[in-house]
């Protein structure tokens, strides 16, 4: 990695976060089934990752499946769900070599017990690495995390641990399922689609967004160094007005 005072490193989002959409579209235009989409991009992941994690961006956090995604055809959850089986089983030894730690955000219901298992073996396995902070927001929905955090706060508040007035945003973020991560500086969405679609609700208060007509699948370490060539343009201002 570049030494911290290189002045481009300087301005390298601190953490990315992707909504990786357009799988399906990308198999279709080729007259392929749809489980061929994901697969290609389950490819997209691995390039992207070890693009990240070779120009030195410390947090990325990818969206693979929402809490949303249950209402498509169980076949193709099911591969869905084949697919993060395989992904782990095939990936998790190389991301752990290269001092990659996996963290999973998302809900624990209606998950197989052997996906949460793997999921919890790979993130305790990788807990001490100091390499690239990889996120895997999966079965994952920004307001349920809200909700399972507000819910949290308030038994807290119930049982007298936590007094009500002194709940600050800061509070919030420890408990939502991110805790310890920072908010990503840029989001980008592939596949031409511009919204959340329930992604980092919270998170995202400040982030950059970048929306590419890139498909998933065809997104890879050039796409991403465009990306963030686009987000060191951009001027940040928090509100505070011009930074002249
Ligand atoms: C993203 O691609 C992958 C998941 C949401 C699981 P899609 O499957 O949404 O593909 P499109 O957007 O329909 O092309
Ligand atoms: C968002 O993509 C979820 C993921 C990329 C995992 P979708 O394809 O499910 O989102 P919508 O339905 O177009 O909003
Ligand atoms: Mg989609």
């Amino acid at each position: 990695m570049k030494a911290a005072s290189a002045p481009e490193a300087q301005r390298l989002p601190r953490h990315i976060a992707i909504i990786m959409d357009g799988n399906r579209r990308w198999a279709r235009a080729r007259l392929l089934p749809r489980v061929l989409g994901h697969h290609a991009g389950m490819r997209a992941v691995r390039a992207v990752v070890t693009a990240a994690n070779d120009i030195g961006i410390p947090y990325l956090t990818l969206y693979s499946f929402s809490s949303e995604n249950w209402r498509r055809d169980p076949h193709e959850v099911s591969d869905i769900m084949g697919l993060l089986r395989r992904f782990i089983r095939e990936d998790l030894a190389q991301m752990h070599a290269k001092n990659v730690r996996l963290r999973f955000i998302g809900g624990r219901d209606r998950v197989s017990p052997d996906i949460l298992k793997m999921l919890d073996d790979a993130r305790s396995m990788t807990e001490a690495n100091t390499g690239l902070n990889l996120t895997i927001a999966f079965n994952y929905g920004g307001q349920d995390e809200i909700v399972d955090a507000v819910r949290a706060i308030a038994a807290e508040a119930k049982s007298g641990a936590l007094d009500p007035a002194s709940i600050t945003r800061d509070t919030i973020s420890q408990f939502l399922h991110t805790a310890g991560v920072p908010d990503p500086d840029l989001v980008i969405r592939t596949s031409g689609e511009q919204r959340l679609s329930n992604f980092l609700i919270w998170q995202s208060a400040y982030a950059e967004f970048v929306f590419t007509e890139t498909l998933w699948p065809e997104f890879d370490k050039r796409a991403l160094q465009d990306a963030i060539d686009e987000f060191t343009q951009r001027e940040r201002r928090y509100g505070a007005g011009d930074a002249a």
